[in-house]
């Protein structure tokens, strides 16, 4: 077997050609996964970006990402090849969760900029074509928001406190909390008031940090808030909302005692890894912790999917929703509820091709029963980046991230590696998929940040036994050169997050126009994605590959994963994308091939 004109990887190859008689793709006997329900909503297939606007671009030099800074790095993802950005808060916020911890829901915090600015770049953003979805935080406020400051000093029982979960204690004085709930960030998940005269008081329940106070979702005044709040932004002009804690916003009636299991994921009760076998009757089992994926959010959500009716245009709603199995995920995107999940199954998947295929196949089974399209997505700000996750070698639960002295620490090459083939096999997957800022430029988890510049809630709840998320969410590189590499203007010289000293290789100008670069990789993956519609096409398995080789066929592409030792045999056709560049005709371990088939 021989290869003609091999490409570098990320070069375009449409003149290279593999000459193999193994492993036929036109020739499928495995039973093809369907995408049904496939109307022409643009979110069905979309690319969507996530930008995480204080480490993006900062226009100002006060060290935080800014909305004016997006706006003017909006070019560089129209290059990139993206059908939507997706914006972390930036709302009015005291900060203690950079910003999910939300003090005014229709204003925009100075750090960030003003409503202008966010209107500035919403037309910027649609000149160039691309959406832009913004996240809602419903399930819990500020504890600056003014709901909460009234019920504080509003009396037990009144109407300001029952905007939120305020109880009694328990124990002789109320001493103790009313449940034995945790938060996510660590510690109880109940904060006791004072009373005006200095008394102890009522608790309060933070399913995340004491100053994210929960809402009540069960008060229709709270209802009634949101649905002004989605048509504020949906009248400003917003294509979507991502929707925060999408799982978690009812809570069992009673509030009843829960312990999670000791290796549950901090966002989701229940334990990451492979969910049971789909089944239809299976749909709500195993059962769900009191505070996670209740019967009632659904309700929420259908009221909202009425709002955004109303409105020309696909308006789209995406679940966080830390849910499991993917055939309960999948009620959040029944076709009078949400349009998209994210699918943290996939996410959470060890670099497995078994486990792989498996989540593969159950995620467009599950979401086909509903009509909804699958989402991809292998990063996002609460998760270590996949280009160290990837090469961990201990368990790290979601939520923990790694710091110097966590155990199992990757090897950078091997993540890379394997990031790029991760990549290269989700972005060649039907239906749509996420992008997190700097995963197109390869970036790794900053495992070595100072303790004293670690911002995330987990690391101070836990007492420092967590590192956190602070490792995913450092500022980005632009252009070579310290202190900033570009995300600040000139002269700035810190970011909110230190950025390593090694990351020139990693700037985007760095890499443009490099046909090895891993941003060189994207933009050829989404081109390719793009012009052989593989977002709206079909996943076909391919016979005659080992248990270590993922290889299907979307619409003409051939797509072949190898995660083994062992070099894999190519088939023939036209190499379009490699996320290694090819020395031979066989497919190295640790790299995705796109080849279109020769018929
Ligand atoms: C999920 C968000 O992605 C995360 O960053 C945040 O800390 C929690 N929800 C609480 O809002």
């Amino acid at each position: 077997m021989t290869i003609a004109n091999t490409p570098e990887s990320g070069a375009p190859a449409s003149d290279a050609v593999l000459e193999s008689t193994t492993g036929d793709p036109a020739v499928s006997t495995e039973p093809a996964a369907t995408l049904v329900g496939t109307g022409g909503e643009w979110w069905r297939s979309a690319v969507i970006y996530q930008i995480y606007p204080r480490s993006f671009s900062d226009s100002d030099g006060d060290g935080i990402g800014d909305l004016p800074g997006i706006t003017r790095r909006l070019p560089a993802l129209g290059e990139l090849g993206i059908d939507a950005i997706w914006l972390s808060p930036f709302m009015t916020s005291p900060q203690h969760d950079a910003g999910y911890d939300v003090a005014d829901y229709c204003d925009v915090d100075p750090l960030f900029g003003t409503l202008g600015d966010f209107d500035d770049l919403l037309a910027a953003a649609h000149g160039l074509g691309i959406k832009v979805i913004v996240d809602l935080v419903p399930n819990h406020t500020s504890w600056d928001h003014r709901w909460f400051r009234e019920a504080l000093a509003a009396a037990p029982g009144s109407p300001e406190r029952a905007r939120y979960l305020f109880r009694d204690g328990t124990g002789p004085n109320g001493d103790l909390p009313p449940n034995n709930w945790q938060s996510v960030f660590g510690g109880p998940a109940w904060e006791r008031t004072t009373n005006p005269d200095g008394t102890p008081g009522q608790w309060y329940l933070h399913l995340f940090d004491r100053s994210q106070p929960d809402l009540d979702w069960e008060n229709p005044w709270v209802r009634a808030q949101f649905e002004d709040i989605l048509r504020f932004w949906l009248d400003r002009g917003v294509d979507g909302f991502r929707v925060d804690v999408a799982h978690g916003m009812v809570k069992a009636h009673g509030l009843p005692d829960y312990t999670p299991p000791a290796d549950a994921g901090s966002m989701g009760g229940g334990v990451v890894g492979l969910e049971p076998e789909i089944d239809a009757n299976a749909a709500l089992d195993p059962p769900s912790p009191p505070y996670w994926a209740q019967e009632g959010v659904h309700e929420i959500f259908r009221a909202w999917h009425s709002v955004l009716s109303e409105y020309e245009g696909d308006r789209v709603l995406c679940a966080e929703a830390w849910v499991e199995p993917l055939t309960k995920l999948a009620l959040w995107v029944r076709p009078d509820e949400m349009q998209q999940a994210f699918n943290f199954t996939y996410l959470s998947a060890g670099w497995d091709a078994a486990e792989l295929r498996l989540v593969i196949d159950r995620s467009i089974a599950a979401f086909a029963t509903v009509g909804a399209p699958s989402t991809w997505v292998l990063s996002n700000h609460d998760v270590v980046r996949h280009a160290s996750r990837l090469a961990l070698t201990a368990e790290n639960p979601q939520g923990h991230g790694i710091g110097p002295d966590s155990p199992g620490l990757p090897d950078p090459v091997v993540g890379l590696r394997r990031a790029r083939a991760a990549s290269s096999l989700m972005l060649a997957l039907p239906g749509s998929a996420y992008v997190y800022q700097g995963e197109e430029l390869g970036l790794p988890e900053v495992i070595d940040l100072p303790d004293e510049a670690r911002q995330d809630p987990t690391w101070f709840r836990t007492d420092h036994e967590r590192y956190g998320r602070d490792g995913c969410r450092v500022p980005i590189p632009w252009e070579p050169g310290e202190p900033t590499y570009g995300f600040g203007p000139d002269g700035s010289t810190a970011s909110w997050l230190p950025q390593p000293r090694d990351w020139d290789g990693y700037a985007r100008a760095s890499q443009e126009g490099d046909p090895e670069s891993t941003l060189s990789l994207y933009k050829l993956a989404l081109a390719l994605r793009s012009s052989h519609a593989l977002g709206t096409r079909e996943l076909a398995w391919l016979p005659g590959y080992g248990d270590d080789v993922l290889a299907f066929t979307n619409g003409d592409v051939t797509v072949i994963a190898n995660l083994g030792a062992a070099p894999v045999e190519l088939p023939v056709g036209d190499l379009l994308l490699s996320s290694e560049p090819l020395t031979e005709a066989a497919l190295p371990t640790d790299t995705t091939v796109w080849i279109r088939t020769t018929l």
